[in-house]
């Protein structure tokens, strides 16, 4: 997949009764259909912010998508857990019309967020956001592929499509820009548990764990920058 081409998305409803979007052209879908809210908060949110562990925790997203895994982390940071930076890679954003149905912010139970959310989500500006909520947010137009900043994230959340569909988001060149960007001892963290992708990450410099997956999935990934 070369350029936006996420034909038909269609509503789908997961596993956990959590929402994502679905095309059957690609059989693809932005999240697990074993449970949309599940995989994140797994995957992103136990595995990679809570992980790292500190009062304040720079993030970045490779793959905004939905929205879901930066609404997971702004509740984190409502509930008082920690402060947030967070920096989205979106090249291809999801159309407001799409977020309205989708209608995440209801679904988790946090209405009062749905207008600074969507705002954020639909909204370009060249600066961060103001603060709110403990959480300040970034959205770079830009492709992974570009991605050039370096120890600026102590936790990356790579949520690409799968390696079958989206295979040039997957390469050692994609996996050392990654290594770069998080500081000394930053991890990333990804859904995938392929071989071919855990030793790409490894070729990239990263110490590689293989972890428990969320339901539906036996293992997923988390990649460790060297501490030094
Ligand atoms: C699996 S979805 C992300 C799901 C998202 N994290 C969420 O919570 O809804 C993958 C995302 O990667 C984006 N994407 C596609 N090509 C990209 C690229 N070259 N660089 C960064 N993101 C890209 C897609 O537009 C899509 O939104």
């Amino acid at each position: 997949m070369e350029n936006r081409s996420f034909p038909d998305p269609k509503l789908f409803r997961t596993a956990d009764g959590s929402l994502t979007l679905r095309s059957e052209q690609l059989d693809e879908q932005y999240h697990s259909v074993h449970g949309a809210v599940q995989e994140s908060t797994h995957v992103f949110i136990r595995m990679g912010l809570e992980h790292v562990g500190k009062p304040h925790v720079d993030v970045l997203e490779v793959g905004l998508g939905t929205g879901l895994n930066l609404l997971l982390t702004w509740i984190r940071c409502l509930e008082g857990k920690c402060t947030v930076h967070y920096t989205a890679l979106e090249p291809f954003p999801v159309e407001r019309a799409q977020l309205e149905t989708l209608g995440h912010c209801s679904e988790l139970a946090w209405p009062g967020l749905h207008e600074p959310f969507m705002e954020r989500m639909t909204v370009h500006r060249d600066d961060p956001w103001e603060p709110l909520g403990g959480l300040v947010f970034r959205k770079l137009p830009v492709q992974v592929q570009g991605f050039a900043e370096e120890a600026m994230a102590d936790v990356i959340y790579f949520d690409a499509f799968g390696p079958p569909t989206q295979p040039e988001m997957w390469t050692l060149d994609v996996f050392q820009r990654m290594y770069k960007a998080l500081r000394p001892g930053g991890v990333l963290v990804t859904y995938c548990a392929k071989g071919e992708v855990r030793r790409t990450m490894q070729a990239a410099g990263f110490t590689v764990g293989r972890l428990p997956g969320p339901p539906g999935k036996r293992e997923m990934l988390r990649g460790t920058r060297s501490p030094n």
